[in-house]
């Protein structure tokens, strides 16, 4: 699907806040590399934070970072990668900061600004930016959160539309670039049988489980900041959400995508604390970082509505959570029975789920399973449940960060969210970002607290993603 972005300028340097950061080191720094080694980045990359390092210090950070993920797989690469960095030291408060990326930039007049630091200073760089004539022909790309509610969404957009128009603003949300998750657009709409049973009369409900079976690790005070409405389920979850429920695009361009994703968290019903179960797993208390007497969610459940002609009174399960059992990623579509009960058990046992769903396997593999009862071998009519199943995987496959950065530098802005999309998100989830019930606690290694089961209808249940 081409962007009909006619802007498609490259940047000619690439220059990334926060570079000292823990982000920057675990996935940008691997995915430079490996743009590098293909030939897809070839400019300067200065990185800017306040560590008062060397030019060589920032070289050794990048090529321990390369051999750590297990990537430095092409020495020539790896040194061609270190060539292009630079380094400019300084606070992001002080003028004296741009001015001197200012003079680290003479000779580029196309930059992308990459913001990789946290929130609370995004503004602060986008205003330096604006104030030291650094933003013409620039391109800025955003982080995740990108705000923390309605209001400082808003207000982010207001100050990054003072410096930069909205076709120069990247928004990352990394989950927009998985390779599974592109599948769903794709599977959706370059098969045709699937149109006719998704929607209301045929789907019974949809369901999203984002498993991780680790704690917030050195994140707590990031974490407090945030917890997992907005870590996860506002973008990542959301935009799953969209794919999943949008109409077909008009045209082949990915502002028709943009376009339906918008209407559908526009059609969102605005979350109800009754909708929502908050966890937190024990011992939470005591991350580095975390405030003893944390009400932080590191887990949540809801159930969400869309309210629109394809999907009314359908209902979406969504559930995150640190600490669970496995770390996998899974969306079941769960189809309604037959009208009629021709055979004795063409329902799966009760607890045992459906007998026709799409699953689709989001990680750490891909997949899409459809499954289906078929009649056992014998003469009684008795069968069982089968899955059809459709590994979707290649060794080495681009990664979510190499692929949006090699997008943004060239100014292809399919895989990132727009200004409203990103807002009408927001609004679903600001009622319940204060007005919530208390975090319930749950055992590392569970899925949860069993309060996330009374979000269910009577005849849902959640389905729990294996490991592999
Ligand atoms: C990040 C969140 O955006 O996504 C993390 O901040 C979370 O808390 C991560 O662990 C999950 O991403 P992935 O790609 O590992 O599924």
């Amino acid at each position: 699907m081409q962007s009909t972005d006619r802007s498609r300028v490259r940047s000619d340097a690439l220059v990334v806040f926060g570079v000292t950061g823990d982000l920057v080191h675990k996935m940008v720094f691997p995915a430079l590399y490996r743009m590098v080694k293909k030939g897809v980045l070839d400019v300067p990359v200065i990185g800017v934070a306040s560590s008062p390092w060397t030019r060589e210090e920032l070289q050794r950070h990048a090529s321990d970072s390369v051999q750590k993920c297990g990537a430095a797989d092409d020495p020539a690469a790896l040194a061609r990668f270190l060539g292009l960095l630079e380094y400019v030291s300084g606070d992001y408060q002080d003028p004296e900061t741009f001015r001197a990326l200012g003079k680290a930039l003479e000779k580029v007049s196309r930059p992308a600004f990459y913001l990789a630091i946290p929130p609370a200073l995004f503004e602060t760089v986008i205003r330096g930016l604006g104030e030291a004539g650094l933003s013409r022909q620039a391109r800025v790309i955003v982080e995740k959160p990108f705000g923390r509610d309605l209001a400082s969404a808003r207000k982010l957009n207001d100050t990054a539309h003072s410096v930069f128009p909205e076709e120069s603003i990247f928004r990352i949300d990394h989950y927009l670039g998985k390779e599974a998750i592109m599948n769903i657009l794709y599977f959706r709409f370059a098969n045709s049988f699937l149109e006719p049973v998704w929607n209301r009369n045929y789907v019974d409900s949809v369901q999203i489980t984002l498993a991780e079976n680790f704690g917030v690790k050195e994140r707590g005070s990031f974490y407090e900041s945030a917890g997992c409405l907005r870590d996860v389920v506002q973008n990542h979850l959301f935009q799953i959400v969209a794919l999943l429920a949008m109409d077909p695009p008009a045209y082949q361009g990915y502002d028709a995508v943009h376009d339906e994703k918008a209407k559908v968290f526009r059609a969102m019903r605005p979350l109800n604390a009754k909708d929502l179960v908050r966890g937190q797993y024990a011992g939470y208390r005591s991350e580095h970082g975390v405030a003893q007497d944390s009400d932080v969610e590191t887990f949540c459940a809801l159930r969400l509505f869309i309210d629109s002609w394809r999907w009314k009174d359908v209902s979406w399960y969504l559930r995150s959570g640190k600490n669970l059992p496995v770390s996998a990623s899974e969306v079941l579509v769960e189809l309604k029975p037959p009208p009629q009960r021709l055979f004795d058990d063409s329902d799966p046992p009760p607890g045992e789920g459906r007998a026709n769903y799409l699953r689709f396997r989001l990680s750490p593999n891909s997949a899409v399973a459809l499954a289906a009862r078929i009649k056992s071998p014998g003469k009684e009519f008795v069968g069982e449940q089968r899955e059809l199943f459709l590994q979707n995987e290649q060794q080495g496959e681009e990664g979510p960060y190499e692929r949006l950065l090699t997008g943004a530098l060239s100014g292809n802005r399919s895989l990132f969210s727009r200004e409203d999309a990103v807002e009408a998100a927001w609004s679903v989830v600001d009622p319940v970002l204060y007005d919530h019930n208390p975090a319930r606690p749950y055992d590392i290694g569970s899925w949860g607290p069993k309060e996330a089961d009374s979000l269910m209808g009577p005849d849902d249940r959640w389905h729990n993603p294996s490991p592999e």
